[in-house]
């Protein structure tokens, strides 16, 4: 008998292929522009790739957000939606289907992830007050810092390098989280925070065992356990692959035992679920009704929270699909691929593979600029320049500056390349790395950034930057000496 659980699909060549179990029954065109257009293009971008046009983009990957492809039966529930303000069917459907997913009794909708950030953080979060997280998240810091708290991360040192063997770099380094609590009260805490699949240290995961210790840890000293499930699907294929204790168990137990652990969880139904919404589940009441007047203040009435109902209805089958196995697995066997094809030109990637993408080490890459240069904006930059694929910095640029002024040197440099599930072919896989070997090859021709335009907040969506020289030039020029049609 096959288990539909596993992938147990064995090529006869040996080779390791990530094999498809769906097959694209709609496709959008893209176009790939010539490399002097790219450089048009990205110059009028400000180099930011937020701001590139998606018709000036060949591959997009940028996120996973929003961008998953989604399934027929999420499509044909779409139909289904019933769009009354109050006490829609919808709602209830989304509700029943959060409710079987975590094993919660609550459920509060929101427009995305970082409305449910805002709620949380307006109801828990005070002058004063920290919360404790494995690692950060932009919008997650963002929404903890307004309301004036402070975020302390507890990551073991091994999470924040590059190059590493630890398959759970996510974990939660225990006794850092003790030192913390020691040092500033459990009363100073407004929650420790989880987040599944620590995106911006490269999508990996944290166990299912350390999870449980954090919780227990957690309920001893009183303090309030949140869950950011943005990205659990990837998170749920690693503890089933990579955990022993969970190779037999089935997703949907897995969810549940994580469900059963959490005071509140909340996710970006962006990711999880292949949709575009968010919301929030407990089976806590106080905490319920704490937030819940918050949603009709923020985000629309209590059965909606900002969310279309067509959305909402995708969602509901979404989380059901994130159950089966293929569904889950599609992110990470092609971030591996991908990752093994840069590996063999040399392109410098963190390890293990984790989910969400495959993502690159600038300050390895480029190790010649600075810091200050923000290394690995000119290398989402430059990665535009020779491939017409967009990525993601996540590195200093990501960062906001201290109240003087001066920079916050990000942790760690890095571009992501975000691998949407069921998006992208094997092809244009190899043919991101074909792009980045050549570009790896000529890595000391790339030079840094400075802006031009510097938003106070969140920087990287909006600011706009302008290469230090001219460096961009010359790359062009190197580009199509190796590649005459300039494609
Ligand atoms: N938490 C995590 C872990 C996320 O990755 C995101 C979004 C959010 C919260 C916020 O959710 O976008 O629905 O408001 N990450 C996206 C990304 C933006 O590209 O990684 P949102």
């Amino acid at each position: 008998m096959s288990d539909q659980t596993q992938n147990n699909v064995v090529f006869f060549s040996g080779e390791n292929v990530p094999l498809e179990m769906h097959k694209a029954r709609m496709v959008q065109r893209v176009r790939l522009l010539d490399v002097d257009k790219r450089l048009e293009v990205i110059t009028q971008a400000g180099n930011n790739t937020f701001l590139l046009p998606n018709r000036d983009v060949f591959l997009d990957m940028l996120t996973d957000s929003g961008v998953n492809a989604m399934s027929e039966a999420q499509y044909a529930a779409m139909m289904l939606a019933d769009d009354s303000y109050a006490g829609s069917e919808t709602f209830y459907r989304l509700e029943k289907s959060v409710q079987d997913f975590f094993g919660t009794e609550y459920f509060l909708p929101a427009h995305q992830g970082r409305a449910c950030e805002n709620i949380l953080a307006t109801a828990y979060v005070k002058p004063g007050l920290k919360v404790i997280t494995n690692y950060h998240f932009t919008t997650t810091k963002g929404h903890i810092t307004r309301q004036g708290g402070e975020v302390l991360e507890v990551v073991g040192p091994e999470a924040l390098k590059t190059t590493s063997q630890n398959l759970f770099k996510g974990d939660v380094d225990l006794d850092l989280l003790d030192q913390f609590v020691q040092k500033h009260g459990p009363e100073k805490i407004a929650f420790v925070r989880i987040e599944a699949g620590t995106n911006l240290i490269g999508g990996q995961p944290i166990s299912l065992a350390n999870t449980r210790r954090v919780a227990e840890y957690c309920k001893s000293h009183k303090l309030k356990l949140v869950y950011d499930a943005s990205l659990l699907a990837d998170n749920l294929y690693f503890i089933k692959t990579r955990e022993a204790a969970y190779k037999n168990k089935s997703l949907a137990e897995i969810v549940k035992e994580l469900g059963s652990l959490m005071d509140i969880i909340y996710f970006s139904g962006r990711k999880l679920g292949c949709a575009r919404g968010g919301g929030i589940a407990t089976s806590n009441k106080e905490d319920y009704l704490k937030m819940r007047d918050l949603v009709p203040l923020f985000e629309g009435f209590l059965t909606y929270g900002g969310m279309s109902v067509r959305e909402m209805e995708a969602m509901s089958v979404g989380l059901r699909e994130t159950l089966d196995f293929h569904v889950i697995s599609q992110t990470p066997i092609f971030v591996e691929a991908l990752g093994q094809e840069l590996q063999k030109k040399g392109v410098p990637v963190v390890t293990p593979f984790g989910g969400l993408g495959c993502h690159v080490d600038a300050s390895s890459f480029v190790d010649h600029v600075p810091q200050t240069q923000y290394p690995a904006g000119a290398l989402a930059a430059a990665i535009y320049l020779t491939s017409g694929v967009r990525g993601m910095e996540r590195g200093t640029l990501s960062e906001q500056r201290n109240p003087d002024g001066s920079e916050v040197l990000a942790q760690m440099e890095l571009v992501r390349l975000a691998v949407p599930k069921r998006v992208y072919t094997l092809s244009q896989m190899k043919y991101v790395a074909d792009r980045l070997g050549w570009l790896y090859q000529h890595r000391k021709m790339i030079g840094g950034l400075e802006f031009i335009e510097e938003p106070k907040t969140l920087r990287f969506f909006l600011g706009r930057l302008k290469p230090v020289g001219d460096w961009q030039e010359k790359l062009v020029a190197a580009f199509k000496k190796d590649m005459p049609t300039g494609l």
